[in-house]
């Protein structure tokens, strides 16, 4: 039921890669077919007062810059958004837009929250909240996927981890909604700056009243660790918090949207996870290289560096495009075939680098839950209306995906 118009390669000059618009209402499937095949390091030109910036859009270039440490940074900004709008204000602050020996050490200490322990507490909590969400879905019959499973799964389990308490659950669910990406067209920015706010305060507060706690839930961790011999500040403390809930929350969302769609649009595929002939490991990787709910990846050049025979400058504004990158045919063959089965799928879906995402086991597990829900409980998916894509240039997903389930 896909009915969005496909972006014309040749209307290239007109496009704006940083769009949210252009990203909503279009498929950009042939946009970066041509770009890796005749412009695989791709100049943006400035647009009014935008500046230009490079769209890095083969497998092989999207590796090189995000394992390149020495080149490219992301204190200014690891998403076109803010690179292109005066930086990320949480720039050096929180772990996703800090360089260095920092990021490493910060990076370290988020890792313990992610222990063994703390990930089969969530494992189990996740089944039962699934099979739970399909159990009412199947009830109801007519249902809106995105709303009424999606929103409900990762939200959950990042306030496990974060040990938000219940009540406060459904507030912060609203809030990451409107923080980086919007249901409508025109919604004013002020929406999103009040969101992200909310959030951060929300977690000042928290973050206080757990300081000298014991506990292993990740605002214990944060609120009472030393870096260098010093206890986070108060303003990382917030945005590392918040950090964790906008890159835990939305990306999976998506994730598990976009899945539930590919399995209706691929009914060979829905079969074969109903039948037990895919794996299920194998399958979530599938998923996830092929729902995108991270676009792109953000960087400034920090020197002069040649990527994929271009000369990229210092200062010069980068990004790396997961969305083609997932779809390189010269490294997964038929990349256009959703296929459970494929292997090997070494996908950007969490990036890669010092940045790899630090939530992907929690991601991985949260698209498993839901492949293993829906091949238990649900024998038949329709889709019963238009779904509707967010606007935004870095997060890929659905708003509302209407559908029926049918036990
Ligand atoms: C980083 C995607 C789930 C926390 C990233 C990056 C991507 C990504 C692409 C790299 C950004 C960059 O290179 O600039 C995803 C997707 C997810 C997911 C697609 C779900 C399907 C999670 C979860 C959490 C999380 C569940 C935490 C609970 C983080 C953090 C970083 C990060 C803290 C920053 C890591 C660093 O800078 O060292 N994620 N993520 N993510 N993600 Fe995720």
């Amino acid at each position: 039921m896909t009915t969005r118009p496909i972006a014309d390669p040749a209307a290239l000059d007109e496009l704006d890669l940083a769009s949210p618009t252009l990203h909503a209402e279009h498929e950009l499937g042939a946009v970066w077919r041509h770009l890796r095949t005749h412009d695989p390091v791709y100049w943006q030109p400035p647009r009014g007062t935008q500046r230009g910036f490079w769209a890095i859009t083969r497998y092989a270039d999207v590796n090189q810059v995000y394992q390149d440490k020495a080149h490219f940074g992301v204190e200014n900004g690891n998403a076109l958004a803010t690179l292109l709008h005066g930086g990320d204000s949480a720039s050096g602050v929180m772990l996703a837009v800090t360089d260095g020996d920092r990021h490493d050490k910060v990076r370290g200490v988020l890792k313990k929250g992610f222990s063994k322990r703390m990930l089969d507490l969530i494992g189990h909590s996740l089944q039962e909240t699934v099979d739970g969400l399909l159990l009412d879905a199947l009830e109801k019959g007519d249902c809106d996927a995105a709303r009424d499973v999606s929103s409900n799964v990762p939200l959950g389990a990042i306030c496990d981890l974060l040990e938000i308490p219940d009540g406060d659950r459904k507030y912060l669910l609203d809030l990451t909604a409107h923080a980086w990406s919007s249901d409508y067209a025109d919604e004013p920015p002020e929406e999103s700056w009040v969101a992200k706010n909310e959030i951060l305060l929300y977690f000042s507060r928290l973050a206080k009243a757990r300081r000298g706690a014991t506990g292993d839930d990740m605002v214990t961790l944060l609120a009472n660790c030393h870096v260098d011999g010093l206890p986070l500040n108060q303003a990382e403390l917030m945005a590392n918090c918040y950090g964790l809930m906008i890159g835990g929350d939305e990306t999976g969302r998506h994730a598990i949207t976009g899945t539930i769609l590919a399995l209706i649009e691929n009914p060979d595929q829905w079969r074969a996870l109903k039948n037990g002939d895919v794996d299920l490991a194998t399958a979530t990787e599938e998923a996830l290289r092929w729902t995108v709910p991270s676009l792109h990846g953000g960087r400034t050049a920090t020197a002069d560096v040649v990527v994929g025979g271009r000369q990229i400058r210092a200062g010069d504004v980068v990004s790396v495009w997961i969305s083609s990158a997932n779809r390189d045919e010269t490294v997964f063959a038929g990349p256009d075939r959703f296929d459970l089965a494929r292997t090997p799928n070494h996908h950007f879906t969490f990036a890669y680098g010092s940045h790899y995402c630090l939530g992907h086991y929690l991601g991985r597990m949260e698209v498993r839950a839901v492949l293993d829900g829906l091949r238990r409980l649900v024998s038949r998916i329709e889709q019963t209306g238009d779904e509707k894509w967010i606007y935004s240039s870095i997060l890929h997903g659905m708003s509302s995906l209407p559908v029926k389930f049918t036990a």
